[in-house]
């Protein structure tokens, strides 16, 4: 018995090795764990009266693999290569000296194998998994920037071939039990109450305990190396692939690609080596920070609701109510029927409001033809959603959610009608995207009841909503809107009123930049490139298109009026004014924008941009075009920051990575700031300024930030504490 694996012997003298990492929810591999594993496998092998030992857990899932609030950390304590390469290789030994130990080790995986836990799996000479809906084995490293570095690299591609494993390692799915035996990754599947047993079973039989590349002759199954031509050709199709999915932003997945390819023309202690040596130079790099930072802890801290006030009650709603039933509307019904609630979709016209009610219908007729949901589910959740044009059904609603047309008044008159129906002690939210939140609660009789929540379109696959807190609203209001938040399983991030919030803010800072080199006569092509070689999803121009160079131009003429002499017009102003008013190409959606919209052929840029913005006869490097897009929205996030807007960096980077598509690699816009220095970013904003405008001139407040060289996140993963 250690403090984290429970150790027996039965009386078939098979040795039973449950593990149960002390104090966490799910079992990691710690290094207290990893220093027990090697005590129970001495005692294992000198044992004399033991025949083998099954490794199980003594928890309800196998082993989520390594803990990932301890890694994060590693970059900031200023990690080198060669310790982490060296701790990687320290798990080896210990794999191996399992699999190599004379004696059969069999696995019994109930729940999920993940990571280093199905690396573990991996060293025992057979495995065993249960049955369920929840259960699986998978290789999630590469999502968090790091590579499977206890030998997943090198026993999958000699278990199941090279085509096979670099699929499960470059791509980092988890595959269900029968997948998983299908592949050739599990000997078994049974049901959950059995698999000791199976295990067991296969020892008493006669396991052997010897693993296929410790066999003489072994050869990696489908060949390794250039001599086999699927193997190659797997190589060459996934080095293409990965070059185009990462544009070479993201280390991870070519380092796995040249593990893989290294590793297994050698023999597998060497190929351990060669894996140790790749993996170190990943988990001491700083892309597997950002990521593991921000989309892992901090999400999972936003996840959890953070940001909540501790004092109100936790609250549930039962019934919503949705003002307009229009794209966003219509969305967020979808989503919050399918989380359980009663919702009433009103319109002006219930043809309106069926209308919208039919949107629920399409994705879930969709997810029935694609085996997702049975047909009473889907039956279940339209039979939740009522459409409706009397506000008297909206009495009863916990929460009501407008999302009407942009339009100050029409607002304030839904506003009105609702609060004459709902409970006094409703919350009633807006899904503005522009509107300052204060100035709509002015229509409001409880203002402390009035908030933002603000989602994105397509509300069912935008994973991010922010929360506007207008001056007035109250503590309990917050704590409300984020337990609804927290019913959609979708992620928050909390912001103080302002033009544009935080996201749409940002966001229109890249949208500007991308019209600003236009304007100049950069290339239009290196423009969108030259964003998506930075990582962005969609080129400036595109998204302009997209969203509607007519919506940009009509949120520019409303912050005119709104703020008169005290508006500052944006470098882009003229062009989007152009394109609406004299050129009349205002966006996809009208099929003409910065892009023409053929209606039998593919979109293309508009060849008459280049009479508009005639070319420059130099043109700028791909570098440059990178970073004035990239640049403008971190300094703008920073600007967020100092008015107070945004109040912590967590959130800041979470809203721009999943609000508005900002690169992962980065850990979002301040951790950007902090990957380049503050004073590096400082000095090239400066150099910016000087080129190309004063919209990129650091404030007082950023450059004395620079100067005591502060970083966003404080350093050692100090943000992280509260997990
Ligand atoms: P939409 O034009 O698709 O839908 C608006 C709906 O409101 C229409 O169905 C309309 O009939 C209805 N409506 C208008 N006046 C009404 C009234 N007096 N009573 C009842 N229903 C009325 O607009 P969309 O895109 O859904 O936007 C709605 C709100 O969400 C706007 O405030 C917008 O700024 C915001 N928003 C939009 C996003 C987008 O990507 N489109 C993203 C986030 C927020």
């Amino acid at each position: 018995m250690t403090q984290n694996i429970r150790y027996s012997v039965d009386a078939d003298g098979i040795a039973i090795l449950a593990i149960d990492v002390a104090g966490r929810p799910m079992n990691v591999l710690t290094p207290e764990f990893r220093a027990d594993l090697a005590e129970c496998i001495d005692k294992v092998v000198a044992d004399s009266a033991v025949r083998g030992a099954v490794v199980c857990s003594a928890k309800s899932s196998f082993m989520a693999g390594a803990d990932i609030k301890d890694m994060v950390g590693a970059f900031d304590r200023g990690i080198t290569a060669r310790e982490a390469s060296g701790s990687s290789w320290e798990l080896h030994k210990l794999f191996r000296r399992m699999e190599t130990c004379g004696k059969p080790l069999a696995a019994a995986i109930n729940g999920v194998a993940l990571g280093g836990g199905l690396e573990l799996a991996l060293a025992c000479h057979y495995r065993v998994i249960e049955d369920g809906a929840k259960a699986g084995v998978g290789l999630p490293e590469v999502t968090i920037g790091l590579l499977p570095g206890a030998g997943g690299t090198q026993r999958v591609p000699r278990l199941i071939g090279i085509p096979a494993a670099l699929r499960l390692i470059t791509e980092g799915k988890q595959l269900a039990p029968a997948d998983a035996l299908k592949q050739g990754l599990v000997h078994e599947v049974a049901p959950a109450d059995q698999i000791v047993e199976r295990a067991r079973q296969w020892i008493l039989k006669g396991g052997e305990g010897v693993q296929p590349w410790d066999k003489k002759g072994f050869k990696v199954p489908g060949g390794a190396g250039q001599t086999s031509p699927a193997v190659a050709q797997a190589f060459m199709a996934g080095t293409a692939l990965t070059a185009r999915a990462t544009m070479r932003n993201y280390p991870a997945p070519v380092a796995i690609l040249s593990c893989v390819y290294e590793g297994t023309q050698v023999p597998i202690e060497q190929g351990l080596r060669i894996e140790s040596k790749y993996f170190g130079k990943l988990l001491s790099g700083v892309v597997a920070r950002n990521l593991m930072r921000t989309l892992f802890v901090n999400k999972g801290l936003a996840d959890k609701l953070m940001r909540r006030p501790a004092g109100p009650p936790k609250s549930q709603v039962r019934r919503l109510g949705i003002l307009g039933a229009g794209m966003m509307g219509a969305g967020v019904a979808y989503v919050s029927a399918r989380a359980g609630m009663d919702v009433v979709l009103l319109d002006s016209t219930l043809e309106l409001a069926e209308k919208g009610k039919d949107y629920s219908r399409q994705l879930l007729a969709k997810d029935v033809s694609r085996g997702k949901r049975t047909q009473a589910d889907a039956d279940a959740v339209i039979a939740r959603i009522k459409p409706t044009a009397s506000y008297d059904d909206l009495a009863g609603a916990d929460l009501v959610i407008e999302a009407v047309f942009e339009n100050r008044e029409i607002k304030a008159d839904v506003t009105a009608k609702t609060e004459a129906v709902i409970p006094k002690n409703a919350v009633f939210a807006s899904n503005t995207s522009t509107l300052p939140i204060t100035g709509l609660a002015q229509a409001s009789k409880r203002p402390a009841q009035f908030i933002g929540i603000h989602f994105f379109s397509p509300v069912d696959k935008m994973p991010l909503v922010e929360i506007i807190l207008g001056k007035k609203t109250n503590e309990d209001t917050l704590a409300r809107a984020l337990d609804y938040v927290g019913q959609l399983r979708k992620t928050p991030i909390v912001v103080n009123d302002s033009r544009g919030f935080y996201t749409s803010r940002c966001f229109g800072t890249f949208v500007n930049e991308g019209i600003a080199l236009l304007q100049e006569g950069v290339n239009p092509a290196l423009v969108e490139n030259g964003a998506k070689l930075a990582g962005m999803p969609v080129g400036p121009l595109a998204v302009s298109d997209e969203v509607s160079i007519d919506l940009s131009w009509k949120v520019m003429t409303q912050t005119e009026k709104d703020l008169g002499r005290r508006y500052d017009k944006p470098v882009s102003y003229d062009t989007v004014r152009k394109f609406v008013e004299e050129l009349k190409r205002p966006g996809r959606r009208f099929g003409a924008g910065f892009y023409d919209y053929p209606q039998d052929g593919k979109k293309h840029l508009w060849p008459g941009l280049a009479d508009v913005f005639p070319r420059a006869p130099q043109q700028p490097s791909a570098d440059e075009v990178m970073k004035r897009l990239l640049y403008i929205q971190a300094l703008e996030t920073a600007r967020c920051m100092e008015e107070g807007v945004v109040t912590t960096a967590a959130e800041a980077d979470l809203g721009s990575i999943l609000g508005w598509g900002f690169p992962a690699w980065t850990g979002g816009t301040l951790s950007y700031i902090d990957t380049v220095g503050v004073r590096n970013f400082v000095a090239e904003c400066d150099r910016l300024a000087k080129r190309y405008g004063k919209r990129f001139k650091p404030s007082k407040w950023l450059r004395e930030r620079a100067e005591r060289n502060e970083p966003f996140h404080p350093a050692a993963g100090g943000d992280t504490k509260a997990a």
